[in-house]
C-alpha cells in the first residue's frame, strides 16, 4: 500500500536528514529516502560527509596528526621510543566512528518518527496535489519533496577513477598501505587535507595545481602563509599545471603533465584525483518530471522552491559552498518555509574551515574583495607567537587577522590560520550574524590563557591598539 507523508526527503546527508528531523520537530509527517553507504557498502545515513567526507577525513587527520606529533614531544621533556604504525587499526578506528554517527541518525530518526527508506527515490509523477516517489517497489505520496541528493566527485576525463590506483575521496580514505608515493590532482580543501594525511603517515606526496596560485577563495595573506607551512611539512606543490596524459604501467600511475613551459613526468603508488566536485541527480528522475537544472547540472532553485510545485532542493545538489554545515541550514530553513515559518539562512556569514597543520578559517569577505569592491576598510592583525597558551601547546604558528569598515567599523571579515581556528572562528561567526564592530570584539572579555585572546588582540589591533604586540 502506498504510503503518504507531508514531506518526503530525498537524501539522508546533513541537508536532507536535517531537513527530515527540523520537519518532524514541527509536526510533519516525514520520511527520507536515502540510498547511502558506508565505505563497507553497507546501507548507512549520512551522506558524503558521514560516510566518505567530513568525518572519515577529520578521524584521518586527527590520528596522523597524533603520530607525527609523538616525534614533537621531546619539546615538553617526554622521551618517546618505539612507534609502530598500525594502519588497519587506524582505518577500523575512522569507520567504526562512522558507524556510531549514522547509528545515531537511525536513532534520531525514531526519536523525531521520521520514517526511513533505504533506496534510490525517485520522482515520478503529481496526481492530484501529491508527487509520486518511487523507492523500489514502493511508492511514496507526498505533499511536499525536499531534493537534497548532495555531490560527486568531479573524475578527471584523462585519468578514470578504477578505484584501485587511481581513486576519488573515498578511496583516499581507505589505502591498505601507506603509498610511498602519491600524487593528487587538485590543491584544493581534499587535495591538501588527505595529502597530509598520508604525508604524516610516510608518504612523498606531490600535488599538481592547475590554478597559478594557491587556495584562491581564501583571503592571500592567510592562503601564502598556509602555503609556507604545507612546503616546509614535505608537501610538494606544483601550481599552473596541464595534465597530458595519466597512465598505468608495472611502475605505477604515470602522470605527465606541462610545467613552466616544460613536459614533466612523474610516477606514483597512488593517485588521487580531487578537483571538484559535480551535483548529484542521477536516478532523481529529473528530465521526466521536467526539474530544471542548470548547465552545470545543479538544481535550479530560487529561496531553495524549484520550478516543480512543492518541490525545493538544499545541499550540494544546488551548488554554492559545497559545506555541510550550508546543507544542514538550508534544510532547516526549507523545513521551516513548509510550516509556514520564515526560513532564512545567512549566506554572507558562512565560515569555512580546512583541517590542516596549523588549521585554515575564515568567514565574510577576503581583504582582496574588499579591495575590488573598493569598500574602505581597516585591518588589525595578531600573531599567535605573541600569545601565551600557544607559547604552552608549543605551536605560535599563523595568527588572526580582522577586517573592519573604515567608518561603521563593522566586522566585515575574519581570517585565521594557527593552532585550534576551527573552532575559534565560530566565535567571529557569530559576532558578524550579530553585526558586530571590532570594538564590540575587542571589548569582549576573552578568558586568559586562551588561544581566543588572539582574536580579541586582532580585534584591537584594527584600532591599533593591541596590547600585547
Ligand atoms: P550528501 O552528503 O552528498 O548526501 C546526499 C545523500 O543522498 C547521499 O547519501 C546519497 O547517496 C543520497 N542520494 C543521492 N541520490 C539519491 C536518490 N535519488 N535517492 C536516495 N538517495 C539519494 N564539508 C564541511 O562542511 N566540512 C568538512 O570538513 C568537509 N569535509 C569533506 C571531506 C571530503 C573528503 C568531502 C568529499 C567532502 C567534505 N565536505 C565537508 C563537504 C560535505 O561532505 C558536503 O558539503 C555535504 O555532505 C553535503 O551534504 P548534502 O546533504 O547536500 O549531500
Ligand atoms: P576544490 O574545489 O576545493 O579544489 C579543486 C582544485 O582542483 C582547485 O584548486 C582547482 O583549481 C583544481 N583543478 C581543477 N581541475 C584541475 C585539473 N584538471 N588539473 C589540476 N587541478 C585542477 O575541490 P575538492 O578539493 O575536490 O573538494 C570538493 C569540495 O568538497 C570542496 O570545494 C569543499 O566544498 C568540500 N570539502 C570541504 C572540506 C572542508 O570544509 N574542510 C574538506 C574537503 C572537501
Amino acid at each position: 500500500m502506498a504510503q503518504t507523508f507531508d514531506v518526503v526527503v530525498i537524501g539522508g546527508g546533513p541537508g536532507g536528514y536535517v531537513a527530515a528531523i527540523r520537519c518532524a520537530q514541527l509536526g510533519l509527517s516525514t520520511a527520507c529516502v536515502d540510498a547511502g553507504r558506508s565505505p563497507q557498502g553497507q546501507v548507512s545515513l549520512g551522506g558524503t560527509c558521514l560516510n566518505v567526507g567530513c568525518i572519515p577525513s577529520k578521524a584521518l587527520l586527527d590520528s596522523s596528526e597524533q603520530y607525527e606529533k609523538l616525534k614533537e614531544l621531546g619539546h615538553h621533556g617526554i622521551e618517546v621510543s618505539g612507534v609502530e604504525l598500525n594502519l588497519s587499526r587506524m582505518l577500523a578506528r575512522k569507520d567504526a566512528v562512522i558507524a556510531k554517527m549514522a547509528g545515531g541518525i537511525q536513532g534520531l530518526f525514531k526519536k523525531n518518527k521520521v520514517t526511513s527508506y533505504c533506496g534510490v527515490g525517485r520522482l515520478q509523477e503529481r496526481a492530484g496535489d501529491r508527487w509520486q516517489i518511487a523507492v523500489g517497489e514502493e511508492t511514496l505520496h507526498a505533499t511536499h519533496v525536499i531534493v537534497a541528493t548532495g555531490s560527486v566527485p568531479r573524475p578527471l576525463p584523462l585519468a578514470p577513477f578504477d578505484g584501485e590506483r587511481v581513486v576519488d575521496n573515498a578511496g583516499a580514505l581507505a589505502f591498505e598501505t601507506v603509498p610511498k608515493r602519491l600524487c593528487v590532482i587538485g590543491a584544493g580543501v581534499i587535495g591538501v587535507e588527505l595529502g597530509s594525511v598520508w604525508r604524516r603517515l610516510g608518504a612523498d606526496v606531490t600535488i599538481l595545481e592547475a590554478a597559478p596560485s594557491f587556495l584562491a577563495a581564501a583571503d592571500e595573506a592567510i592562503a601564502k602563509e598556509a602555503l609556507k607551512y604545507l612546503t616546509q611539512q614535505g608537501l610538494q606543490f606544483k601550481f599552473g599545471v596541464a595534465i597530458e596524459a595519466v597512465s598505468s604501467d608495472a611502475d605505477g600511475v604515470r602522470v605527465r603533465y606541462g610545467h613552466e613551459g616544460q613536459p614533466c613526468e612523474l610516477v606514483a603508488d597512488k593517485l588521487i584525483v580531487a578537483i571538484g566536485r559535480l551535483p548529484n541527480t542521477a536516478g532523481l528522475g529529473a528530465d521526466a518530471v521536467g526539474l530544471e537544472l542548470d548547465d552545470r547540472g545543479f538544481v535550479k532553485v530560487s529561496h531553495w522552491r524549484t520550478n516543480l510545485p512543492n518541490v525545493w532542493a538544499v545541499g550540494d545538489v544546488i551548488g554554492g559552498a559545497m559545506l555541510a554545515h550550508k546543507a544542514e541550514e538550508e534544510g532547516v530553513a526549507v523545513a521551516e518555509l513548509i510550516a509556514g515559518q520564515a526560513g532564512h539562512v545567512n549566506e554572507a556569514v558562512i565560515p569555512w574551515v580546512i583541517y590542516t597543520s596549523p588549521e585554515i578559517a575564515w568567514v565574510g569577505q577576503t581583504e582582496q574583495a574588499l579591495k575590488a569592491a573598493q569598500v574602505p576598510y581597516r585591518t588589525g592583525r595578531f600573531p599567535f607567537a605573541a600569545n601565551g597558551r600557544a607559547h604552552g601547546h608549543n605551536d605560535t604558528r599563523g595568527f588572526i587577522k580582522v577586517l573592519a569598515h573604515e567608518s561603521s567599523d563593522r566586522i566585515l571579515g575574519v581570517h585565521m590560520i594557527g593552532p585550534n581556528v576551527s573552532e575559534l572562528i565560530g566565535e567571529a561567526v557569530t559576532m558578524m550574524e550579530f553585526a558586530a564592530s571590532s570594538e564590540d570584539l575587542a571589548r569582549t572579555i576573552h578568558a586568559h590563557p586562551t588561544l581566543s585572546e588572539v582574536l580579541k588582540e586582532a580585534a584591537l589591533a584594527v584600532d591599533k591598539r593591541a596590547i600585547h604586540a
